[in-house]
């Protein structure tokens, strides 16, 4: 039996009711597609939908043509017709307003527009514009209220049979709405992609692993030409109706603005935006396009200009056709975005995050309105992809406001490539090919601005500069993390305080802000109070990538100091001293805060305190191995690594004895959790760099040795892989110092506190099962985490579990347990349970 017939037990319905509820989900669809107004909330709508679709199910032979449930594509096309248009798809003649230097449109081919109506009408037209989608025309035609066929503008005499696919677009009526409809209506209009799915649907593609769409134009297109009418239902398009082609003599609209207000009434979308500019003037028709390229980047979906069309129907017809155009409507384009120019370097920037981005360097062009000398190349990847390279010729774009970026390279005009093709250069020549101006991009290994490593991890497509609170550029971001409220909690020391300090050079480390003084404070307040005199022109119209990158200068040192209500006119020094209690007062802070404000990459909170936990005080933190690292319960091999090259950097390290210097303390945890059970000799063994061991092989190595690390180092008996492994340098090191952090820390190990099932016995015996992914844990820790306490972790759920823990994604398992009525909770509950932050 049917789906619907199970839920919605068979009743007898009558063909009217069928007909009345087909109605009223087809107007909750139009208030909610077209006059972007719903009037029920969605959840009924679904509601009624169904039970339209168990009532079709009942009587297919009263499904109505414009039924809702009919949306949803039939059978797969092998392809598609084609369909002849009555009245021909022309195009429209183009105009530009291209911009000057100091970004005044130039209107001179607009008002040879309204000349050459002028001329042709002999008296003054009035004009609507609206907006030119950016999407593809298609024509509706309806008979008698009901859409019969859809078709592509094809070469504009011919197109395809879309009808299928302009079926599941919900802005599309099935049938026109309304009791005064036309036999014979032909409808054009634009079928388009909202940016915001337009994104998703990019989303669901690279989760898929499928190649995104490039814009949405194409996105829509592709979707609109699916031989599965599935496919495009699950695609989301649009569609705006602007112009009537064919339309019986029951009507007569006189203008384009009547035809308009026809198809609203018929329950079409119409070019929004556009009663700014109806039966206007051209001066009233260059301000709104003005304002259309103000508000381009802002709008929903895209668009590349404005129509202007003459208003008058009659006037329409006298002026007529030029080819394939009709004289009485121009493209009123916005100002091309791209350009041509060539590369003079590739640099990379650094980000307020550490984040370098390469960065091209251009010969200055005008793109859009403005000078363009920067382009981002956004990461490595990218930059290699596009294979970009110095001396080349590019397309650069600029889109709404965003950063201009390098669209591709111009191949032919690469000057090697150009060289060899007019035979100046032999690119068999190695001489020539390893000229650094030749070679694809390759990011430096250091920081340009402070010389550290740039780190790359594996799976991230960007890279980092590792400096942090060592780089200048990371610098303002650091401290401000530093003094953040969860971490150093440093009250009254703002991020407009911590730009000014940085960027006047007067806090490099950390330990500099707590070495301020009155007098340092004074003196840059007064710095920027005078820079600010001289400083607050910033140049306009330049969209210099700099400009807008992390990395520019601290934000205009007018409002850093002045504003807020530090100042106090009576107690001129006020400000200062309160920030300098704060810093006294964020001396004394937890371990795990100080890990936190440390800004080591991967340490949050939560790892922070873990940390913490584990080994209770910075000197054992800092002198924890990366194997080590690895066995706590919360952190994998790219935390340990991270964690244990931030204490092995010397400069890194310098850092936090000077804070130590400096007075500050973190202080030692009081609340400890058990290493022995996460520490073992299997364990950190099989969490080796270098090394691919599990812990099974991890055990066996360890009995070989008799449980003597030192062996480990010497023993030639051993395999030969493990022998190749520990003769590496790097790994003898990291080998070495593991043995003896683990001698130090022995007594943390042997102390076996207070068995579980006296901590925690209520869990002693408890059996949990574990479905779906948990937000924190892994499988393994949180079962670790469990045995530890006595709990038990089975892999089926029965009458006897106690609780299921249920993470993202469970399944089956969930599903039994809701059934046999077992109790169900969350990670956060576990946590709870197991008394484990
Ligand atoms: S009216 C006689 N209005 O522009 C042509 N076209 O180059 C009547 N377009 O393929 C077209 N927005 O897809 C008109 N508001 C609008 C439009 C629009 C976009 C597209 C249309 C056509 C192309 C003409």
């Amino acid at each position: 039996m049917d789906f619907f017939q199970r839920q919605y037990p068979m009743t007898s319905v009558t063909q009217q009711q069928i007909i009345d509820l087909t109605t009223q989900l087809n107007r909750y669809a139009r208030e909610y597609y077209t006059q972007d107004a719903p009037s029920v909330p969605d959840a009924e709508y679904d509601r009624l939908f169904r039970q339209l679709q168990a009532w079709e199910a009942q009587y297919p032979q009263w499904v109505q043509p414009d039924s809702p449930t009919q949306r949803v594509g039939g059978e797969v096309l092998s392809g598609f017709g084609s369909v002849t248009h009555q009245v021909p798809m022309l195009s429209l003649n183009n105009a530009f307003s291209p911009k000057s230097e100091q970004g005044a449109f130039n209107h001179a081919e607009m008002y040879a527009f309204d000349e050459r109506i002028h001329q042709a009408l002999r008296q003054t037209p009035l004009y609507t514009a609206e907006p030119k989608f950016d999407g593809l025309a298609i024509s509706l035609r309806y008979e008698q209220g009901v859409l019969i066929q859809a078709a592509t503008r094809g070469d504009g005499a011919t197109g395809e049979d879309v009808t299928q696919n302009a079926r599941t677009i919900r802005a599309i009526p099935l049938r026109l709405h309304g009791d005064s409809v036309p036999d014979l209506l032909e409808v054009r209009g634009e079928v388009l992609m909202l940016k915001s799915d337009f994104a998703d649907l990019n989303r669901r593609q690279l989760a898929a692993e499928q190649k995104p769409f490039v814009n949405p134009r194409n996105a829509a297109a592709g979707s609109l030409r699916q031989l599965d009418a599935k496919i495009t239902a699950k695609r989301r398009l649009y569609f705006f109706a602007y112009a009537i082609a064919l339309l019986d003599d029951t009507f007569t609209p006189a203008s384009h603005d009547d035809e308009l207000a026809l198809l609203a009434c018929w329950g079409f979308a119409i070019p929004p935006e556009n009663t700014l500019c109806r039966r206007a003037d051209m001066a009233q028709v260059l301000t709104f396009y003005e304002h259309m390229h103000s508000i381009r980047a802002s709008l929903p979906f895209e668009i590349d200009g404005v129509v202007v069309k003459v208003n008058d129907l009659t006037q329409q017809r006298q002026l007529g056709f030029v080819s394939r155009a009709p004289r009485f409507a121009i493209a009123h384009k916005f100002p091309a975005e791209e350009a041509l120019t060539q590369v003079e370097a590739i640099d990379v920037q650094v980000g307020r995050t550490g984040a370098i981005t390469p960065v091209a360097r251009l010969k200055p062009v005008f793109v859009g309105g403005v000078t363009v000398t920067n382009a981002t190349l956004h990461n490595e990847g990218e930059a290699r992809r596009k294979d970009v390279r110095v001396g080349d010729t590019v397309v650069v774009r600029r889109a709404g406001d965003v950063i201009p970026e390098v669209v591709s390279v111009v191949l032919a005009k690469r000057p090697m490539i150009a060289a060899a093709q007019s035979g100046m250069l032999n690119l068999f020549d190695d001489a020539v090919a390893q000229q650094s101006q030749y070679q694809p991009f390759e990011l430096p290994a250091h920081c340009p601005v402070c010389g550290h490593e740039i780190e790359c991890e594996e799976g991230e497509a960007v890279a980092r500069c590792s400096g942090g609170m060592l780089c200048q550029a990371q610098r303002a971001q650091a401290l401000i993390h530093f003094s953040s409220r969860k971490a150093m909690d440093i009250d009254g020391l703002g991020q407009r305080q911590i730009e000014l300090l940085v960027s006047q050079n007067r806090v490099r480390h950390f330990a500099d802000v707590y070495r301020l003084t009155l007098a340092d404070l004074q003196a840059m307040k007064y710095e920027a109070d005078t820079a600010d005199n001289d400083n607050n022109r910033l140049p306009e119209n330049i969209a210099d990538v700099s400009d807008k990158n992390e990395i520019s200068a601290p934000s205009k040192n007018n409002v850093l100091i002045t504003s807020g209500n530090n100042i106090d006119t009576a107690q001129p020094t006020k400000w200062a001293e309160n920030i300098l209690n704060g810093i006294a007062v964020a001396r004394i802070r937890p371990l795990h805060r100080f890990l936190y404000a440390l800004g080591i990459r991967h340490v949050g909170e939560r790892t922070a305190k873990q940390l913490a936990q584990a080994f209770g005080d910075l000197a054992t933190v800092s002198a924890a191995t990366e194997p080590v690292l690895a066995c706590l319960p919360d952190i994998g091999g790219v935390v340990a690594h991270s964690v244990a090259h931030f204490f092995r950097q010397p400069e890194q390290a310098a850092q936090v004895e000077e804070l130590l210097a400096a007075g500050v303390v973190p202080e030692t945890e009081s609340k400890r959790f058990n290493l022995s059970g996460f520490i073992q000799p299997a364990r950190w063994l099989s969490r080796l760099p270098n090394i691919k061991l599990s812990e099974i092989r991890a055990q066996a190595l360890w009995d070989l040795v008799g449980g003597k690390g030192e062996a480990l180092l010497t023993d030639t008996a051993l395999p030969q892989e493990w022998q190749q492994w520990r003769n590496q340098a790097v790994n003898q090191t990291i080998l070495r110092e593991t043995l003896v952090f683990l001698s130090q820390i022995e007594p943390l190990l042997q102390t076996q506190p207070a068995p579980a099932a006296e901590q925690n016995n209520t869990l002693v015996g408890k059996t949990f099962v574990l479905t779906g992914s948990l937000p924190n844990w892994s499988r393994d820790e949180a079962q670790q985490h469990i045995e530890a306490v006595g709990g038990k972790v089975s892999g089926s759920v029965s009458k006897k579990t106690d609780y299921v823990v249920a993470g993202v994604a469970a399944g089956s398992k969930l599903a039994k347990a809701e059934h046999l009525g077992v109790a169900v909770i969350d990670e956060e509950e576990l946590r709870q349970l197991l008394k484990v932050m």
